[in-house]
């Protein structure tokens, strides 16, 4: 077995010691050579949960202490989002490996420093969300990537809840909506499509206060939005999203091809399969999910893989900092009708690794037979 890929987490919140302490140990139990031996939280409160969860007795409030420990070989960011850019950099340039949560900053220039600082730095930098990796993106991929529909002319994605009831840095500058909701649709459109050319669309705060960790408070984020996409030649598409949306049922990515229409189902985070049609078949597929338990904390699970083995990720910084060209531009646009040219690109998605696993074996449903 490999050497122990040596973990130091900072930031300790909802997702650290919920998902992300579920993945560790999913890991763990499968046979990953992964320990954690710090945690660091800027709240005292949080050191007995690490110890009852992952039972690391090492923690500090410190995050320094990550940073410059000899034994920590990946730092996982997962604080609040203005900490991410400073703290993946710091990461960056002690060497370490790092998983930085999305935004990978909330800012262009801290998010270019990282694109430059991990081209010469010895450690990966994989930022979230991690949607490329599952099994059903990497099929729909693969599908659009045939040409299987023909051109895709038109896409639209979607995800939105009511917004959480802690953290109020959510609802403050450098959080908001496009950050936390709108970037999962963004990276899974732009990882299907391609770079983007230009956006525009409307975003704004809709509601004004909110109670957040027992208090109210003013909203100071976007927290309602339409991310308008044009990926050139005439190919458009839109991401909705907002802390506005109590429930919905519609697909989380649709694609509109000149052969076909595909759709994914669930969310593009935890997808629940995808419907496809095929002029030429005539009727709709209905395809079932193949790993229901899918984390979209997968990205550790990939970057320890690629560390263990030397191969690059396939999540890029580039691809993060495109998605937040996007997302910035998008709410510029947004507050004054204005929309704005994308500057960035990134290198394309090559999702035919896996091409063996039977993309068609999981159709469930085929009504044509009904
Ligand atoms: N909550 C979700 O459902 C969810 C899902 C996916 C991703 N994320 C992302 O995960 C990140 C964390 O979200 P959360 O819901 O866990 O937030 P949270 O507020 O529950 O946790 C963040 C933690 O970071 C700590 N922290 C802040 N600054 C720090 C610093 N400088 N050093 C050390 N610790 C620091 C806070 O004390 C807090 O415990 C965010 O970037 C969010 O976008 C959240």
């Amino acid at each position: 077995m490999s050497n122990p890929v040596r973990i130091g987490i900072i930031g300790y919140g909802s997702v650290g010691s919920g998902p992300y302490t579920r993945q560790i140990r999913r890991m763990q139990q499968e046979g990953y050579a992964i320990e954690v031996v710090q945690v660091c939280d800027v709240s005292e409160g949080r050191r007995q949960v690490a110890k009852e969860l992952l039972g690391v007795d090492r923690f500090s409030s410190n995050h320094a202490d990550i940073i410059e420990n000899d034994n920590v070989d990946l730092v996982l960011v997962l604080t609040s989002m203005n900490e991410h850019g400073p703290l993946a950099k710091a990461a960056l340039q002690a060497g370490k490996h790092v998983l930085v949560e999305k935004p990978m900053a909330t800012n262009l220039e801290e998010a270019a420093e990282l694109v430059t600082l991990a081209k010469s730095s010895p450690g990966y930098l994989v930022p979230a969300p991690h949607v490329i990796l599952s099994p059903t993106y990497q099929a729909m991929w693969r599908r659009v990537h045939r040409g299987e529909l023909g051109k895709i002319r038109l896409a639209r994605a979607f995800y939105g809840w009511a917004g959480p009831s802690w953290g109020q840095w959510f609802y403050r500058p450098g959080g908001g909506a496009h950050f936390d909701l709108g970037v999962y649709n963004v990276i899974s459109l732009t990882g299907l499509l391609g770079p983007a050319k230009r956006v525009t669309g409307l975003a704004g705060t809709s509601i004004p206060e909110r109670v957040v960790d027992g208090e109210m408070m003013k909203v100071e984020a976007l927290d309602n939005a339409h991310i308008c996409i044009d990926f050139g030649e005439g190919v458009f598409a839109v991401v909705t999203t907002g802390f506005t949306i109590q429930k919905y049922r519609c697909p989380a990515v649709e694609l509109y091809g000149d052969k076909g229409t595909i759709q994914m189902l669930g969310d593009d985070w935890d997808p629940n399969g995808y419907e496809l049609w095929l002029n030429e078949v005539g009727a709709w597929q209905i395809h079932e999910e193949t790993d229901p338990n899918w984390p979209w904390t997968d990205g550790l699970r990939h970057l320890v893989e690629c560390i263990q083995s030397g191969q690059k990720p396939m999540i890029t910084p580039e691809h993060g900092y495109h998605a937040l060209e996007i997302m910035i531009k998008a709410e510029q646009a947004g507050r004054d009708g204005q929309a704005r040219t994308i500057e960035s690109t990134f290198p394309a998605l090559n999702l035919y690794e896996k091409e063996a696993e039977q993309d068609s074996a999981h159709l469930i449903h085929d009504r044509t037979q009904l």
